[in-house]
């Protein structure tokens, strides 16, 4: 018996790691498994990324960079700042980091002391409550609603803003792909200054929007905190590289960090990340593919008669509200599994308290997988 553990290891797993286990124990007893379940694009970095790592490590390029990241890809990133929003972000404002995950664990350490206060809206994202509990940081919930993209808009953020330390907002959202309006972000901007409330923008989703392109919240707000990452739009899952970018008082207290908990974020994948700026074209590509995915997809659904999704108009998710067919979305996954091959994420991950009524089902793969996934869900709702 090994013992005692923390309190705070005691975070949920994520249930859609369980789903994809049962569906590769199936793929591999020869059973024809459609992914739905997991959150990567089925992209792979573009080649000059794939290039410029592989003669990175035949120079020997291995070693440690500064915890801040090497200084081209810093400025190889500012220069997007610029070329993607026309927004100037110097290279001393931005620290890259082992992912969007990595630079959560610096930023809410750099920001928050235990038992701060940060809101968050649900569903959303688990890691961030994960994070931050395993912090010691309070996470407040706000429920989100379908009129307003369950975002954390700040009409629902007024009534728990008197001792609020932090709101968290990703925009397009994670599971569901809702994005919010670019007035609504500009009053969350202004309140959250007013209030001395620090705003976290997870900009990871960001170039995979359908309808606007989404503004950096660094445009808005010069003291405004920043996480993106290479993982989504350019197709860098596990390569395990994002940044932070913020004030200089907030760079350098996450580079304190960094040297202590990481010393830096992975050498090779750096190298490559400098490549992938010059890649916009394929990475668009990419995005357009999605977004016709999620047009055959969303059609299916309504044709087969799951009428309520969440509106989404970036990401690669829909959200699907199951509740006409099943009472818990985990049996609904498990059934789906069992008779179609069919595997998706059940919505209790992203929110504890209304998941049961929803799944996440991700449409970044091929159009054939999108196209036999609605064929496989007509087939299921006639049984
Ligand atoms: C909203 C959101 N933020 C952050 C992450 C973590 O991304 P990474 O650590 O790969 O950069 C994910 C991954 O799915 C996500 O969906």
């Amino acid at each position: 018996m090994f013992g005692k553990l923390s309190k705070r290891s005691n975070v949920p797993q994520f249930h859609a790691m369980g789903v994809l286990a049962e569906a590769n124990r199936q793929a591999a007893l020869g059973r024809d498994i459609l992914h739905l379940e997991v959150g990567e694009p089925d992209a792979r970095a573009p080649a000059r990324v794939r290039d410029a790592a592989r003669a990175a490590i035949a120079a020997g390029r291995t070693g440690y960079t500064e915890a801040l990241g090497l200084p081209e890809l810093r400025r190889a990133i500012a220069t997007h700042y610029q070329d993607f929003y026309g927004v100037d972000v110097e290279p001393e404002r931005i620290i890259v980091t082992t992912g969007a995950s990595g630079a959560f664990i610096l930023v809410f350490l750099a920001l928050f002391d235990p038992g701060a206060r940060v809101a968050l809206a649900s569903p959303g994202y688990p890691a961030y409550r994960s994070i931050l509990a395993a912090l010691g940081i309070e996470v407040v919930t706000i429920p989100g609603a379908h009129d307003s993209a369950y975002q954390p808009v700040v009409d629902l953020l007024e009534p728990v803003a008197a001792d609020l330390d932090g709101v968290i907002l990703a925009s397009p959202a994670n599971p569901t792909g809702s994005v919010m309006p670019e007035p609504e972000l500009i009053r969350l901007v202004a309140f959250c200054r007013e209030r001395n409330i620090r705003l976290v923008a997870d900009e990871i989703y960001h170039g995979i929007a359908y309808e606007a392109a989404c503004p950096t919240v660094l445009g808005l707000d010069g003291e405004a905190v920043v996480v993106n990452s290479f993982s989504k739009y350019f197709a860098m899952t596990g390569w395990r590289l994002g940044w932070v970018a913020g004030p200089p008082e907030l760079i350098e207290a996450a580079e304190r960090l960094a040297m202590n908990f990481f010393l830096c974020a992975p050498t090779v994948a750096q190298v490559g990340a400098c490549e992938v700026f010059g890649c916009y074209a394929e990475l668009d590509a990419h995005v357009e593919r999605y977004r016709a995915n999620r047009d055959v997809l969303l059609a299916g659904l309504l044709k087969s008669g799951f009428r309520k999704v969440a509106a989404a108009d970036g990401a690669f998710y829909l959200y699907v509200d199951v509740s006409d067919f099943a009472d818990d979305s985990f049996e609904f996954a498990r059934q789906l599994l069992q008779d179609e091959g069919l595997a998706v994420a059940p919505g209790v991950d992203f929110d504890r308290e209304r998941g049961h009524r929803f799944v996440r089902m991700s449409y970044s793969g091929a159009p054939e997988t999108i196209r036999e996934t609605v064929n496989r869900l007509g087939n299921w709702t006639l049984r």
